[in-house]
Order: structure tokens, then sequence, then C-alpha cells
């Protein structure tokens, strides 16, 4: 994985319950920066939750809409943005986000994501009869996409956000030219 310093943005990747958006916020806060989620972009222009964009519309709809987030927010800046879980299953998508800004995976192993979600009942994905089977699955399958696509992989078992926070901070001020566009405030 090598860092991209291009882009004034920094994007969170990460499997479901990784602390995407609870990360994010926290940096955004930190640094001055704007928040966006694509997960909210989504349910905003649909007018609806993710698990009914689901059942009404059916996933490749929400995948569509999650392709199209990414293409509007080209040319922002001085924001942090969260995606959902399966933003690195489209390849088109990666040098969407990649574009954005560094990108930052945030991992957590197969234990901790189902602690954290497993019973979650708003992620349609895991609303299987079996939500270790699926959790396995789809790790399986995305954990090299989250590589191909990041800059930085971040292990967040056992911390708290404010710790994957400074953690990533302290990442990223290893790389002078990123810190120095991002340090003060926003524009
Ligand atoms: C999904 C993850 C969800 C949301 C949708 C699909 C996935 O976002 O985008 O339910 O395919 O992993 P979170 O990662 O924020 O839960």
């Amino acid at each position: 994985m090598s860092i991209a310093l291009a882009g004034r943005n920094l994007v969170l990747i990460g499997f479901m319950g990784s602390g995407k958006s609870s990360v994010g916020r926290e940096l955004a806060k930190r640094w001055n920066f704007r928040f966006i989620d694509t997960d909210a972009m989504i349910r905003r222009k649909y007018d609806l939750s993710i698990p009914d964009i689901f059942a009404v519309h059916g996933e490749n709809l929400f995948r569509e809409a999650e392709y199209q987030a990414l293409v509007r927010l080209r040319g922002i800046s001085s924001t942090v943005i969260a995606t959902g879980g399966g933003i690195v299953i489209q390849p088109r998508n990666l040098p969407l986000l990649r574009g954005l800004g560094p990108v930052v995976w945030l991992c957590a192993d197969q234990t901790t994501i189902l602690d954290r979600v497993g019973k979650s009942t708003h992620r349609p994905m895991l609303n299987q009869a079996n939500p270790e089977e699926s959790v396995a699955k789809l790790l399986k399958e995305r954990a090299p996409l989250y590589h191909r696509t990041a800059d930085l992989r971040i292990e967040t078992g056992g911390l708290t956000h404010r710790e994957v926070a400074d953690r990533i901070i302290s990442e990223l001020e290893q790389f002078r030219g990123f810190s120095e566009s991002n340090s003060g405030t926003a524009d």
C-alpha cells in the first residue's frame, strides 16, 4: 500500500462495524473538516432507510447509488468521508475513492465485528439466518479489496473511536505533505 498525498480529504473504508462514521466524525471535529457519510447521502436521496432501499429497490440499485454518491463527491475538499462497507466491491469505485484523498482502512477481526454488529437489524447484508457465516464470507471476499484500495490500514480491535482517530493522525503525520496541508483549520 502506498500513501497518496494528492487530495485534501480523508476517506474511511472498512467492514460494517469498523467504526467509520464515529471515527470520521471525531476526525472532522478535530480538523474542523466537514463530515459526509455515503450511506446518509443515499438515505437522503431516496428518503428511505438502507434496509428499506434494499427491500424496495434491491441491492443493485443501492450499489448504483453508492457509485453515484462518489461521483457527486468529486471535487470536494476539507472533508472526512465515511463509506459503506461494500463500497469496495465495485471496481469503478476505486479510482473515485482514491481520487478524493488518502484512503484509510479501519480493520477489525471477525470476533470483534460480530460483537459489534452481529445482532444489528439495520444492516441488510447481515440479516441472514446465520450472521456469523455472512460475516466470515464477506470478510474473506472483501479483505483483499480493502487492502488494494487503502493507503493505510489501522487495526481497531480494543480501541475507542478517539484512540483510532489518534492513531490515524499519528500515522498521517509521518507524511509531512499531508500533515502540513491539513494542520490548522479548513480554508
Ligand atoms: C453494507 C454496509 C452498510 C451499508 C449497507 C451495505 C455492506 O454500511 O452501506 O447496509 O455491503 O457492507 P456500514 O458499513 O456503515 O454498516
